[in-house]
């Protein structure tokens, strides 16, 4: 195993960030690839975006800087529960189809996002009465029917979603209530059965660097691995915000999930601040996009990193997050940031050092 030159040209990259931005969305001019999706290339790293898909089908300038930065898609909201079956037995999967076919048209892969959730469930199961064994049975039926649907077409499903709490505990959701902690064993089985090709992640937010969170992610996948459960990857959400530091040893935590033999990704990255945004804090979102990247490309397992949506006009963030934003890669007019620069440079500078961790 040989130390990568990265760790070393990391640092640099931070530096060379401060020079400023250096190419605009639109796609690579010169001899040298400049997109984020040819620098991945180079190394064996996919590069993702959330896709907002109304914003899609509506938004040249959109579709334009979503098809040539990213060599992935994961759309944000239209494969969940809610989205593909708003009546019981009646499924809607228009919105999701498109994404794929836009994704196709592209070259782009598919990460499908998310099977098994507590969140952005139908109101006719969340308003229901149901027996656990019911509920079981319904829980198996939208596994089978999405995974069937779309089989052959995504290359990463988020299997589980979000099932710990952050002091490593078992998140108590509709799922652990009637089918007890075996519901995530059962959820990869049954999505492994609908599509057996698809590489299946469990996927979750806060557990970037060591702590208990991770600790009890990493008990889990362990203990499943063991077991033969068909599960093939960890998905690191990445949603980090400039006042609460950097996560620990994320490069360590990879790899103790690549010695179980298990990929890692970035899912959702994007680096949150309170606004208006000063250039310190555009320098620090930089940073810990940087941070991820760089562990991610140390480790050969760590597959794709993903951003939850590339600009600042779509984000999630400032409607749950009080004050903050600026979270994304380009601003609010699609011009790329700091935090776009910096994720380039480190790709570049990555280039010159294609090897990693699990690599010889
Ligand atoms: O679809 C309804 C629409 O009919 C209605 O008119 C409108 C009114 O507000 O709401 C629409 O639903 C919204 C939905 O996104 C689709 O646009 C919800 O209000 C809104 O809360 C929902 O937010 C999504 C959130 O997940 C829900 O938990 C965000 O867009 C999405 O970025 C976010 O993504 C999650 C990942 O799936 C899991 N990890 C965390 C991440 C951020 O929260």
């Amino acid at each position: 195993m040989r130390l990568p030159r990265l760790a070393l040209a990391g640092v640099v990259a931070a530096t060379m960030a401060v020079t400023g931005v250096m190419a605009s969305g639109g796609g690579a001019t010169g001899a040298q690839p400049s997109t984020l999706k040819d620098l991945g290339s180079q190394v064996g790293l996919r590069i993702g975006t959330a896709v907002n898909t109304d914003v899609l089908s509506t938004d040249a300038a959109y579709r334009s800087i979503t098809a040539t930065q990213f060599s992935t898609v994961t759309p944000e909201n239209v494969m969940k529960w809610d989205a593909v079956e708003p009546t019981q037995g009646t499924y809607n999967w228009t919105a999701a189809d498109q994404l794929v076919a836009f994704a196709k048209a592209n070259g782009q892969k598919v990460r499908g996002h998310t099977l098994v959730w507590e969140s952005q469930l139908p109101a006719w199961l969340t308003s229901g009465t149901f027996t656990n064994d019911q509920l079981k049975a319904l829980l198996h039926k939208h596994i089978t029917d999405e995974v069937t649907h779309f089989k052959g077409n995504i290359w990463q499903w988020d299997v589980v979603n979000e099932a710990f709490n952050d002091d490593g505990t078992l998140r108590d959701t509709p799922w652990l209530r009637a089918i007890g902690p075996d519901y995530i064993a059962d959820a990869f089985r049954w999505a492994h059965e609908a599509d057996p090709k698809a590489l299946l992640f469990y996927n979750d937010y806060n557990i970037e660097g060591m702590g208990p969170k991770s600790d009890a992610v990493y008990a889990l996948l362990s203990k499943l691995k063991a077991q033969g459960v068909p599960i093939d990857g960890v998905g690191l959400q990445g949603h980090l915000d400039t006042q609460y530091g950097l996560p620990s040893d994320i490069t360590g935590n990879l790899l103790r999930f690549a010695s179980l033999h298990l990929y890692s990704a970035f899912t959702e990255a994007d680096v949150r601040t309170f606004v208006p945004v000063t250039g310190a804090e555009l320098l620090a979102e930089g940073a810990g996009y940087n941070a991820m990247l760089q562990s991610c490309l140390q480790v050969a397992r760590c597959i794709s990193f993903t951003v939850w949506g590339w600009s600042d006009k779509w984000s999630w963030v400032p409607r749950v997050f009080t004050g903050e934003g600026s979270a994304d890669l380009y601003d609010e007019n699609y011009q790329p940031k700091e935090a776009y620069a910096a994720v380039q440079q480190t790709l570049q500078l990555a280039g010159g050092a294609p090897y990693r961790y699990g690599q010889s």
